[in-house]
């Protein structure tokens, strides 16, 4: 069977980092015998340029008929003064809804070469191995009524029984293949949304006894993860709350760059590195691919049902990283590679890789 993959490189990094994730997703899938096709188009800055909207109609026809769609970043300095719903943002966003893609997964961990590249001392984050399971098409981003009127503005936080109850299930199924403990993350002490939240989550842990749920307010959350990354396993939340705990979890990676995500559930999956499009590096190939190439990881595990290929994916990255080789944000004093440096050290590992499994075969 056929995988068609629709690339949006964006704007910024976006198009160094993604390059890297297709020649990933290129090696495997041609290992595996899998056919697979990629088709670019344009979202975000570059595609107001192009054709005055962040998400023209032909790439959302394109992604609507797409298996999964890879995507590098958007965002532009020279956009700020826009209205939110006319920024390059803006099509990140509706591509989302449009997609259908509410559970979004923020797996972080901190791989063992990278302990001395994070803030923490090393036996508070070695060993640190947690997924945010964001809820993506509710809450303060989307919600109604909103708008701007002279000194004032608002924003609506509004979630249904059934949003959070979708969220909640896949949370648990993933706890159920990780150490079982999922952290529910709320402000049930002060808005309704999150007693509805709490609430609903209580009522779908009862469909998996096996796991372990406990909950948490935001704000001591946010502490918790800073001083004790290693108590989490699996992290339930809405969208707001989610997008800013996924950026501070970054600091068990080293960096932002490392992260990956894909947001699942709707008609087609969508895969993004956590990470910006970083304006003030963009050109100077000074770029973190390794969120990109994981991203690619992340399409062949739950798109693909490759999870052997997706598997050599992190040992390529892990063995990169044993090597040495660092890009700018995790380099510290020694020397940083270039994306493209990195990007082929990876490729490379991958051939490796999979020549090694072939002639093990054949022996
Ligand atoms: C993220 C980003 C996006 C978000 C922006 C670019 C719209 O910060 O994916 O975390 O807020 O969801
Ligand atoms: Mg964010």
């Amino acid at each position: 069977m056929g995988l068609k993959i629709v690339v949006l490189p964006g704007d910024g990094i976006g198009p160094e980092v993604t390059r890297h994730a297709v020649r990933a997703l290129s090696i495997l899938t041609d290992a595996a015998h899998h056919r697979i096709t990629f088709e670019e188009q344009a979202i975000g800055a570059g595609a107001i340029r192009q054709f005055g909207t962040p998400l023209p109609d032909s790439t959302l026809q394109a992604c609507l008929g797409a298996d999964a769609v890879l995507l590098g970043a958007v965002g532009e300095p020279g956009f700020d003064q826009l209205p939110p719903s006319e920024r390059p943002e803006a099509g990140l966003l509706k591509l989302r809804r449009a997609l259908g893609a509410f559970a979004n997964l923020r797996p972080a961990r901190c791989e063992d070469a990278l302990v001395s590249a994070t803030p923490y001392r090393a036996e508070k984050v070695r060993g640190a191995d947690l997924l945010i399971v964001r809820e993506l098409l509710g809450g303060l981003y989307f919600g109604e009524p909103r708008g701007w009127t002279g000194d004032e503005a608002f924003n609506t936080m509004r979630y249904t029984r059934k949003e959070v109850e979708r969220i909640a299930r896949v949370a648990f199924t993933e706890a159920r293949g990780r150490r079982g403990l999922v952290t529910s993350v709320d402000k049930a002490n002060v808005i309704e949304t999150s007693q509805l939240w709490r609430s609903t989550v209580n009522e779908v842990a009862r469909e998996f006894p096996d796991v372990r749920l406990e909950h948490m307010y935001v704000d001591a959350c946010a502490m918790r993860l800073a001083v004790d990354p290693l108590h989490f396993d699996v992290l339930v939340t809405e969208n707001l709350f989610g997008d800013i705990l996924s950026d501070q979890a970054a600091a068990v990676a080293g960096s932002i760059g490392m992260l990956p995500s894909a947001s699942l559930g709707g008609r087609v999956d969508l895969y993004e590195p956590v990470h910006g499009s970083a304006p003030d590096i963009a050109g100077r190939n000074l770029a973190n691919p390794f969120g990109a190439i994981a991203s690619a990881s992340m399409l062949l595990r739950y798109t693909a049902n490759l999870p052997f290929e997706a598997m050599l994916i992190d040992q390529a990255v892990q063995q990169v990283l044993e090597m040495g080789l660092r890009p700018a944000d995790i380099a510290g004093s020694s020397r940083p590679s270039s994306t493209t440096e990195i990007g082929e050290a990876v490729e490379h590992t991958l051939a490796e890789l999979i020549d090694h499994r072939h002639s093990y075969h054949a022996v």
